[in-house]
């Protein structure tokens, strides 16, 4: 029974069992993604410069992605989380059972698909979902293997969280608001992370790793595997691109909260992880979020005559709570929450 609860326990079938595959409109065709797109990568170097505060106003309003070097994190660090992130996925049955759960509001937990309770087709994926900060309060409960595991993620955590909180100054600004506008409206952000586990899939035409979806919370810094493409965006002319992995970069988008903070000039926008039959993939998404009870609203300054509120305001906890309870690839949440002025 156990063995069929994750897909990193094996065995590995030699067709995709028919649980993961989507109904013919609904799959990938993956020879219609562009593999030449550039996603652009953008050196925070310069510090807040008005040519990186230019260029990211810019990636924000056009695809809604960017990657970013010299972003402070070390490249030291990086290499021990993607290892620990590798070994995480290699530990026994006995000691992944023991924090698998299909409980979606459990903050310290191992998964696989999306949320395998509602679903109808399952994804080809586990996860390992944390909620990290306050981190005091959540590392007593992450894994304790592999042994480095607690002090390495807590030092990820630690350092992307500072490197958020820069992008975040520059996305404000870039906005043409106060540097700390963005910081101030999120209060005490929360910060989740998933590492995600995409095992080589027999049939990867007829399945996704994740469906197209959008990010709920603020903004996400995502390490992809250096060696195995997989993420995929929706570019503005409906056509799917693959962000290719880059060594050095992390990949940044904008969140469903900031689509509302910048009044839709910024945009969530849909991606997705694909699988392919040869390699295995990992990537670690680290999520900052709004606190719970903090208000996400459009800024007044940018709000006009011409660009009325495009979205009511809401707690993030409200938010949260309606995103878990959806399937993932339905309509965007966010048009949930639409004014009624638009
Ligand atoms: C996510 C996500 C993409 C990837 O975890 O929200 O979009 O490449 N991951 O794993
Ligand atoms: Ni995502």
């Amino acid at each position: 029974m156990a063995d069929q609860l994750l897909l990193s326990l094996g065995p590995r079938p030699e067709s995709l069992p028919g649980r993961y595959v989507r109904p013919a409109p609904q799959r990938p065709r993956l020879s219609d993604v562009d593999t030449s797109a550039s996603i652009p990568v953008i050196d925070l170097t310069a510090g807040d410069d008005p040519q990186i505060v230019a260029q990211i106003g810019s990636a924000c309003r056009s695809n809604g992605f960017f990657q970013v070097v010299n972003h402070g994190v070390s490249s030291e660090l990086v290499m021990k989380m993607r290892k620990i992130a590798g070994e995480f996925f290699r530990l026994s049955a006995e000691e992944k059972m023991r924090l698998y759960s299909d409980d979606v509001g459990k903050k310290v937990r191992l998964s696989t698909s999306f949320n395998v309770k509602k679903e109808e087709v399952h994804n080809w994926r586990d996860y390992l979902r944390l909620h990290c900060y306050p981190l005091e309060e959540y590392l007593p409960s992450w894994p304790q293997k592999p042994v480095a595991f607690r002090e390495v993620v807590s030092e990820y955590c630690s350092e992307v969280r500072r490197l958020g909180f820069r992008l975040l100054g520059l996305i404000s600004l870039s906005l043409g608001l106060e540097e700390d506008y963005i910081l101030r409206a999120l209060g005490e952000q929360e910060q989740h992370m998933a590492v995600n586990y995409y095992p080589p899939c027999p049939q990867p035409e007829l399945t996704y790793g994740l469906p197209a979806h959008t990010d709920p919370n603020a903004l996400t810094i995502l390490l992809q595997d250096p060696h195995v493409a997989g993420l995929q965006v929706l570019r503005p002319a409906g056509k799917w691109a693959a962000v290719d992995p880059h060594p050095e970069a992390l990949v940044i988008n904008v969140g469903d909260q900031l689509q509302v903070l910048s009044n839709g000039r910024y945009k969530s926008v849909w991606h997705r992880a694909v699988v392919n039959s040869e390699k295995e993939r990992v990537s670690v998404a680290f999520f900052l979020c709004p606190s719970n009870n903090a208000v996400t609203a459009p800024a007044e300054q940018l709000i006009g005559e011409k660009s009325p509120a495009m979205y009511r305001s809401f707690t993030y906890g409200e938010y949260y709570k309606k995103f878990w309870a959806r399937n993932l690839d339905q309509e965007h949440c966010l048009d949930q929450f639409r004014s009624y002025n638009c």
